[in-house]
């Protein structure tokens, strides 16, 4: 039998079980380390899966010194993901790196240049991607059927869904609701339109409801980032992206997202609008319609929606494992999430400046 790969976990907090469940349905792995600043977080985190023999470190450096790896999942509040994803890459390691790629553009110029030197490949951890409706959704958008592109729509959120925890604070998320799902709602259009590259952005963020003791009893002290974001971004090829992202609102949903062509319009509902907390944009999404003119008559075509079972967060980490097995590249790579890390960045800028502002990507 083949050897197995050897997957290291560096922060062992919530995501990192999504990651081991994912790991563990796979024959040809095995995780045998894990890193948590926490003392004895990653020991724990191995009791609760009843692996004795699977080494717990408290420093991720460590890990990659001491251990004999094949590959690592960065699962670390977004924060921590340039300085952990840089460490296993200087270890020779590649990287599945949970979402947002990071904070800052600084964090992304330093993942860039780590990766270019190590010759190794990240990964950054999209699992809305393998929905056959999402894959439907690029399919239509890049057949060329809605002619020239020249409007885009898109994002959504929650009307109450403040999550808490290591997600709420500038010190450990960086970022509010716009890296945490608001990175999602960017991923959707921007890879069905082939991740065209940001140009310009004009934004206003907010903070309504998590720093209000009415909305937010627990944490409305702690929180000190983003819960609603409002963004026009100019996007290369003469596309306009219009873009909302909520944790909390007054409403019920921001609105489905739309692709407006020459030829044809597309409109992707959002899934659960009706929910409080599952909102319009969680990754996940809802029926689909192609409006355009049969004859001269305006005329609208269902997409039927395609219901399946499939396991979006095992197809990631599955991928994943089959790049590390075969050298590269990346099944979902930052010379393309560096486009949404720098309209998440460029959003807070320009919502702190007050006006537009350019859109610089490094170039590494
Ligand atoms: N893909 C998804 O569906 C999904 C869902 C939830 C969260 N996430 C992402 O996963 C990441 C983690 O979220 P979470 O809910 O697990 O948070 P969490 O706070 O529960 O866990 C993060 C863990 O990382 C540890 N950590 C931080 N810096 C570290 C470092 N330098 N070295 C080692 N350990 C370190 C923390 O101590 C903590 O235990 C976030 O970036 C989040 O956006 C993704």
């Amino acid at each position: 039998m083949e050897k197995k790969l050897r997957i290291g976990i560096i922060g062992t907090g919530g995501i990192a079980h999504a990651h081991m469940r994912a790991y563990r349905l796979l024959d040809d792995v095995e995780v045998v380390a894990g890193a948590d600043i926490v003392p004895g977080k990653a020991r724990e985190f191995f009791d609760e899966f009843d692996m004795p023999k699977a080494e717990a470190f408290e420093s991720a450096r460590e890990m990659l010194r001491s251990t004999e790896l094949d590959a690592v999942s960065v699962c670390t509040y977004n924060q921590t993901h340039a300085e952990c994803t840089v460490a296993a890459l200087e270890a020779g390691l590649p990287v599945l790196l949970e979402k947002p790629m990071c904070v800052t553009m600084d964090q992304a110029a330093e993942i860039l240049r780590a990766e270019k030197k190590s010759g190794k490949f990240v990964s950054v951890g999209f699992q809305p991607r393998y929905d056959p409706n999402s894959k439907k959704i690029k399919e239509i958008v890049s057949s060329g059927v809605l002619g020239n592109i020249y409007y885009v729509q898109t994002g959504g959120g929650r009307r109450r869904g403040i999550p808490g925890r290591t997600f709420i604070e500038k010190k450990t998320a960086g970022v509010g609701a716009l890296a945490d799902i608001g990175c999602y709602g960017l991923d959707m259009p921007l890879n069905a339109l082939g991740y065209p590259k940001p140009l310009t952005v004009s934004a206003s963020a907010f903070n309504k409801f998590g720093t209000s003791p009415e909305y937010n009893p627990v944490d409305y002290k702690r929180f000190d980032v983003d819960d609603f974001s409002v963004a026009l971004i100019r996007l290369e090829g003469g596309i306009t992206l219009d873009f909302r992202m909520s944790w909390a609102m007054h409403m019920d949903t921001t609105g489905a997202t739309f692709f407006l062509g020459d030829k044809a319009g597309f409109k992707v509902m959002p899934a659960n609008p009706e929910k409080l907390w599952g909102g319009a944009w969680d990754g996940t999404v809802g029926p689909m319609t192609l409006y355009h003119d049969s004859f001269g008559i305006p005329t609208e075509t269902p997409i039927p929606y395609i219901t399946h079972n499939v396991n979006l967060f095992g197809e990631k980490v599955k991928a994943f494992v089959e790049a590390v097995k075969t050298g590269g590249p990346a099944p979902i790579p930052t010379s393309e999430i560096i486009y949404n890390q720098a309209i998440l960045s460029g959003i807070l800028e320009s919502s702190e400046s007050g006006h537009e502002v350019e859109i610089v990507i490094p170039k590494i």
